[in-house]
């Protein structure tokens, strides 16, 4: 199995792509690291923990807690898209998070497993950021770094032009896409998590008739992020988070690639967040999917959430 990080804002999506790190036979998720992002950041450890007792595994993955602010701006929560991120889903064990800081177990682990560990990261970067800064074997200790994040032909979500996790950590998006990694993925909003990571109301419906423990903590953990997607034209909930922690594990899914340099913009006054997806650069270092086999992607989702 792939040796993996979880880098995760955990709410919704990302509550889902945990259980693909927890319950893929290919994965050896070694810990999960959070960072500030979508909901409060307490309400982020619970749903971490939430998530990994309804995988089965409480206790079972060291929780890691990290940056609670983006590096250099106020943080910007997503909560009008998310609330608690569970709807209102509660643990009831009471592990805690681990005494080491994120920013350490993500060096410590790409240290240990040197050229073999991936890391997904599915929140805003400020975390991989500090891990770059804080010891500069990190960039080539890890073999892999798969981002969600940015937006190859320009829309956002957060704003017309910025995706929320590159849009709230900018500074942080611009450290870690400057800093050298071999291999770095980009699963973006535009096109990818449009094209191929769209769940509407007959896929819902699937899930929610498997009648499992799963699917029903991600009906009622989607539905705020459902109603949110769909009010914004978007014909069901999204899932790039999932496919990210998926395209990790296995990258059969994508269909059409490109290789891209990628530059984020600082100081935009309409634009602060964005990123520039340049093909024509002589270095092109980030490979971002352009399409996915959707139905391939939402029948293994569906096939987890039926396991337990
Ligand atoms: C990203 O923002 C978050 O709300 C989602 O979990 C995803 O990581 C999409 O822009
Ligand atoms: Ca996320």
């Amino acid at each position: 199995p792939t040796p993996l990080v979880v880098d995760t804002d955990t709410a919704a999506d990302d509550c889902f792509a945990l259980l693909i790190a927890l319950l893929d036979p290919r994965a050896d998720l070694r810990a999960i690291t959070m960072v500030a992002g979508n909901v409060g950041f307490e309400q982020q450890v619970e749903n971490a923990f939430l998530t990994l007792e309804v995988a089965g595994r409480p206790g079972g993955v060291p929780v890691h807690l990290g940056a609670r602010t983006p590096l250099v701006r106020p943080w910007v929560s997503a909560e009008d898209v998310h609330g608690d991120g569970v709807g209102g889903q509660r643990r009831t064990g009471t592990h805690t998070p681990a005494d080491e800081h994120a920013v350490d177990a993500l060096v410590r682990l790409a240290a240990e497993h040197a050229g073999r560990l991936t890391v997904v990261a599915i929140g805003p970067l400020t975390n991989i950021a500090l891990a770059v800064r804080r010891d500069p074997a990190f960039v080539t200790n890890v073999a892999e770094l798969v981002i969600m994040g940015g937006s190859i032909n320009g829309a956002g979500n957060i704003t017309p032009a910025a995706e929320y996790n590159v849009y709230v950590d900018p500074e942080a998006a611009d450290v870690v896409l400057r800093a050298g990694f071999a291999r770095v993925r980009m699963v973006t909003w535009d096109p990818v998590t449009l094209q191929g990571t769209v769940f509407g109301p007959e896929r819902i419906a699937q899930i929610d008739a498997l009648g499992t423990t799963l699917s029903r903590f991600f009906v009622r953990a989607n539905q705020a992020t459902y109603d949110f997607d769909v009010a914004d034209g978007i014909p069901g909930s999204t899932h790039p988070d999932s496919l990210s922690v998926l395209l990790a594990l296995d990258d059969s899914y994508v269909l059409d690639e490109g290789e891209y340099a990628v530059a984020v913009e600082l100081r935009g006054e309409h634009t602060a967040g964005a990123t520039v997806f340049d093909a024509r650069a002589a270095h092109r270092p980030v490979r971002a999917p352009r399409a996915v086999d959707g139905e391939r992607f939402f029948t293994y989702v569906r096939d987890l959430l039926a396991t337990r």
